[in-house]
């Protein structure tokens, strides 16, 4: 390799109209190439052959790739198809002798931009080399809008602008893309299940299908061959022979829902099949390759159980190389006026009601409840009271009675305190509120407003000690 090519390889920093790389067995063809694209701009470097130009798309992000599609050791088909994988916004052009036009056919199918017929002229590969990349800005940039649109309208449909439901988002933006294992984790209702609907939808993997399993509601024989399938005759019952949704999941994603409660055997073969990325059926040897993205989600702590010995601990990593916790709604209050929201405008469409609101009041109970179904809970109050409302904006009358009633629980019943004299009233309020402090007299005056002597004061007058 020259100097040249030596300060050039890895680089990629300099300014450059596009990083370029060549790929092709006939080394003068391709230094031929390499030149023609220099002088007017780009960045080039040089494989020749198959092996060298994987190796080399490992180490730099191109903008393009020219390979030659029959070549002795990998082929440009393979090529076209790691650089994609590698990076999904290359362009690849490939080049192709006159008797193998079909081979371009495949490849342009597989996803390359352009095909160039060998001798290359020079001029034509400028130019195509100019469209190609100006096609794949083009991409970029659309994708970009779609992914600030996305941000601005809500990922996914996940409401939320608490600090920690913004963090959680941006990192599910960032991750979605890639195949990394995430382990999602929260209480009940707090929304594990959308948020990795919203990462599958935003993934590489959409246009294949989300598979749920959820791993409570089985006895450990079926979680395995509901996981790997089985063949007919594998244990007494399986009279068919049955695909499992790791297969059913292939180039899309699993989704292991209340993964804690995948039995320790089956925990075993989940590991080996996750870093074998292969399954078998359950009664069979043969087995089978699968490509599937893990997303698992929890609501008990996998930690707990790693302690007691009921979950693998090597498993554990494997499923949570990006963990993501989601914030019970109490922790996080302030989505809860644009969740209810959200809900009204949702149910009141669903209901055909016209409804456009909600009433201080009955807001300030729903923010300060504090919502042991999370988000769930929340939802299917919103859908009572859209229901039960007869106005076009929702009162305290609609609340739910369970609702209302844990707000009311710590204010006093005024209607009672009616036929009193102040004194006595003052008299029972002192007391109450020593009782609520445990006696701390101190505590107790903050509370009524008044200062400690004229407490001291009170409590003679009325003789409470
Ligand atoms: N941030 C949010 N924005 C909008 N809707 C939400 C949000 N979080 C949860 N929801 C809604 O609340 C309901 C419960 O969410 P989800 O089923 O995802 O919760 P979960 O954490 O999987 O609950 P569980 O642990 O009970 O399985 C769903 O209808 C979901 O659409
Ligand atoms: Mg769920």
């Amino acid at each position: 390799m020259g100097e040249r090519d030596e300060r050039r390889k890895g680089t990629g920093d300099f300014e450059s109209k596009g990083a370029i790389l060549i790929i092709d067995d006939d080394r003068n063809h391709a230094r031929g190439s390499a030149d023609v694209l220099e002088s007017v701009g780009y960045s080039c470097d040089v494989a020749t052959g198959g092996r060298e130009g994987l190796e080399m798309l490992q180490r730099r992000q191109y903008d393009l790739v020219l390979t030659d599609l029959v070549m002795g050791d990998v082929d440009g088909m393979e090529i076209l198809r790691r650089a994609q994988e590698i990076n999904p916004f290359v362009a690849v052009i490939v080049f192709t002798g006159h008797g193998t036009i079909e081979n371009a056919v495949e490849a342009l199918k597989k996803g390359a931009v352009d095909y160039l017929v060998k001798p290359l002229d020079i001029d034509g590969l400028r130019i195509r080399v100019q469209k190609a990349l100006e096609r794949q800005e083009l991409v970029k940039i659309n994708r970009d809008l779609e992914r600030r649109l996305d941000r601005r309208f809500g990922f996914g449909g996940i409401i939320g602008n608490s600090e920690s439901m913004r963090k959680m988002i941006d990192l599910c933006q960032q991750i979605a893309e890639t195949d990394v294992a995430v382990l999602i984790s929260g209480e009940n209702g707090t929304g594990k299940e959308l948020i990795a609907r919203a990462i599958h939808e935003n993934s590489l993997r959409k246009k294949r299908p989300l598979v749920p399993l959820n791993c409570a509601a089985l006895s450990p024989q079926l979680v395995e061959s509901e996981l790997f399938g089985h063949e007919k005759g594998a244990f007494t019952g399986a009279t068919f022979q049955k695909k499992g949704r790791f297969e059913y999941a292939d180039n899309g994603t699993l989704f292991l829902d209340e993964v804690g409660d995948i039995p320790l055997e089956t925990q075993v073969k989940l590991l080996r099949v996750l870093e074998g990325g292969e399954i078998t059926r359950v009664g069979s040897n043969e087995p089978i390759k699968v490509n599937v993205r893990i997303i698992s989600a929890t609501n008990r702590s996998i930690e707990k159980l790693i302690e007691e010995g009921r979950f693998r601990e090597d498993l554990y990593y494997r499923l949570k190389v990006v963990p993501i916790h989601l914030a019970p709604l109490r922790e996080r209050r302030q989505d809860i006026p644009l969740l209810v929201d959200h809900f009204i405008k949702d149910f009141s469409r669903i209901y055909k009601k016209a409804i456009t609101g909600i009433e201080r009041e009955a807001l300030n109970v729903l923010t300060s409840y504090s919502w042991p179904g999370n988000v769930r809970e929340l939802k299917h109050a919103i859908e009572n009271m859209v229901v039960v409302s007869r106005g076009n904006s929702l009162t305290l009358d609609n609340l739910p009675e369970s609702i209302y009633r844990s707000e009311r629980k710590p204010s006093p019943d005024f209607n009672s305190l009616a036929g009193i004299s102040l004194k006595e009233v003052e008299k029972i309020l002192i007391r109450n509120t020593l009782s609520q402090t445990g006696g701390n007299r101190q505590e107790a005056a903050k509370i009524l407003g008044i200062g400690e002597r004229t407490l001291y004061r009170k409590l003679k007058t009325y003789q409470l000690s």
